[in-house]
């Protein structure tokens, strides 16, 4: 028997005006993105915003239904997006950020689950990392070089071979 020990790497900015000039113009798309969110039901609004290799910013945001798990969170609704529009275009990084209107948001929003292992797909797709950058309305910034870091042990397309 041995142990393992899997890290991840965060680089924290104390806020945003410490952020390279290309992730914070990133996270001002995402941010106007989750103003325009449809979240009806947990009035969590959330935003994403990709930047793709060519230089392109898409963005997106959550979409909610009367039927829960019908929705669609900010981050899918935005990759799912870029690669019909852009199948051959790499995703280089994703900004992710939500509002709270009765709860201001003060830490970092971090992808859930299932859109890691969404983005994962991308970036095994094009074997290339995808940056990720997750901010509250205020407060620190998180940078994480690649979704990998996120979801250590993951199950790729490598096991369907
Ligand atoms: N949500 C996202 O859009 N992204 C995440 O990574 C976390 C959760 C959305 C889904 C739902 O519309 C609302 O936030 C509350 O869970």
């Amino acid at each position: 028997m041995k142990n393992i020990e899997i890290a991840t790497q965060i680089k924290v900015y104390a806020d945003r005006t410490e952020l390279p000039e290309d992730i914070f113009n990133l996270l001002e798309e995402a941010e106007k993105a989750a103003k325009n969110a449809y979240a009806k039901y947990s009035h969590f609004k959330v935003g994403a915003a990709v930047l793709l290799n060519n230089g392109m910013i898409i963005s997106g945001n959550n979409q909610e239904n009367a039927v829960y798990p019908t929705g669609l969170c900010a981050e899918r609704t935005t990759v799912f997006y870029a690669s019909a529009q852009y199948p051959e275009v790499p995703i280089t990084k994703i900004a992710i950020t939500a509002i709270h209107a009765s709860n201001p948001l003060t830490i970092p929003v971090p992808p859930c689950g299932s859109c890691r292992q969404v983005l994962l797909e991308y970036e095994e797709k094009f074997n290339q990392p995808i940056e990720v950058i997750m901010a509250g309305e205020s407060g620190e910034v998180y940078v994480v070089a690649s979704v990998s870091e996120l979801l250590p042990c993951t199950f790729h397309g490598g096991f369907l071979k």
